[in-house]
């Protein structure tokens, strides 16, 4: 198939065009800067030059393709309202060049906060009034009714791998700041985890196989306590580990805090029962033993 893949230069989208690419496909990702576009060459893609609030380009990129998966999006925590806004035009959009196609549409999500209090599974809706972009995805996922073989595909809050930019990193370069690796309370709370390749090739599998109206939990591991990712990075830095009280969280953390601190388990059984998806690459813990997230450069 031609797939056209928004955030192929991301952290995700990066892994998930070689995967594609890999498979068979043909792949054209979208770049809005020269340094995205040579990346995405490079990797051996097709190169559409556009942003995401183009959106004339958007519907040109779907239309040419057998399918998209979504991955771009603005994470500027200082833009989150206008982020969400782009989102879902961006969604609209490319739903709709996709319908009566029966092409896949890949809907990037999170599991993040969605079911506070219980273990997220799959077959769980959350309230769409939580965020804006929960509303927008589950929007395109109901195309499935109208000839898109759209897909969710919800990922845990840390994808991690050599070279990770995002929740890990960040915790990485606050304790480094601070002289400590800080957890929450008594760090009891739990994320989920998924290396960037396991995440990328169950992208893959959905873009080949997975039912229309699907949802899928790109999650290796239901739930790392925050204190053992603490521990492991304490380890890591050689500074002490510390328990942060709840009231100082965003003191501490600044916008992490408000993240940090939520135990958000997810369960990934049905996507491995339906997709036959296995993650193969090591957990979080043990990635950050590596020693990469350690040094300067990342890699
Ligand atoms: N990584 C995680 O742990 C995680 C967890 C849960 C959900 N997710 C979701 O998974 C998806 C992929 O995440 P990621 O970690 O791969 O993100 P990322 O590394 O931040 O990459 C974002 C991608 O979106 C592109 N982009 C951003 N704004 C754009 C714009 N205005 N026009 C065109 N392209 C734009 C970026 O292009 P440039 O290269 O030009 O900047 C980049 O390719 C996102 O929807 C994210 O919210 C990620």
């Amino acid at each position: 198939m031609r797939i056209f893949v928004t955030g192929a230069s991301g952290w995700i989208g990066s892994a998930t065009v070689t995967e594609l690419l890999a498979a068979g496909h043909q792949v054209v990702g979208l770049a809005r800067s020269d340094a995205s576009a040579r990346a995405i060459a490079s990797a051996g893609a097709a190169v559409l030059r556009g942003d995401l609030v183009d959106l004339e380009t958007l519907r040109a990129g779907a239309r040419a393709s057998d399918g998209v998966v979504h991955l771009g999006y603005s994470h500027d925590f200082s833009q989150m309202a206008e982020a969400a806004r782009m989102n879902q035009a961006a969604l609209e959009t490319i739903g709709a060049a996709l319908e009566d196609t029966g092409g896949p549409l890949i809907i990037a999500s999170g599991t993040l906060g969605a079911a506070p209090g219980a273990v997220l599974t799959e077959r769980d809706v959350p309230d769409s009034g939580l965020h804006p972009r929960i509303a927008a995805s589950q929007a395109a996922l109901a195309l499935a009714e109208k000839g898109v073989r759209s897909v969710m595909m919800r990922f845990a809050p840390t994808v991690h791998g050599a070279g990770d930019h995002g929740f890990v990193a960040v915790l990485v370069a606050i304790a480094r700041e601070k002289g400590v690796s800080g957890y929450i309370d008594d760090g009891s709370n739990r994320w989920p985890a998924v290396h960037r390749f396991d995440a990328a090739h169950l992208i893959r599998l959905a873009v080949d196989g997975a039912p229309a109206g699907s949802v899928l939990h790109a999650v290796a591991e239901e739930g790392v306590p925050a204190r053992s990712i603490a521990e492991a990075i304490g380890e890591g830095l050689g500074v002490p580990v510390v328990s942060v009280p709840a009231e100082r969280a965003a003191e501490h953390f600044g916008w992490l805090g408000m993240f940090f601190g939520a135990d958000s388990p997810a369960s990934n059984i049905l996507t491995r029962e339906s997709m036959g998806w296995e993650p193969t690459h090591q957990g979080l813990i043990a990635d950050l033993k590596e020693g990469h997230y350690f040094r300067f450069d990342g890699n």
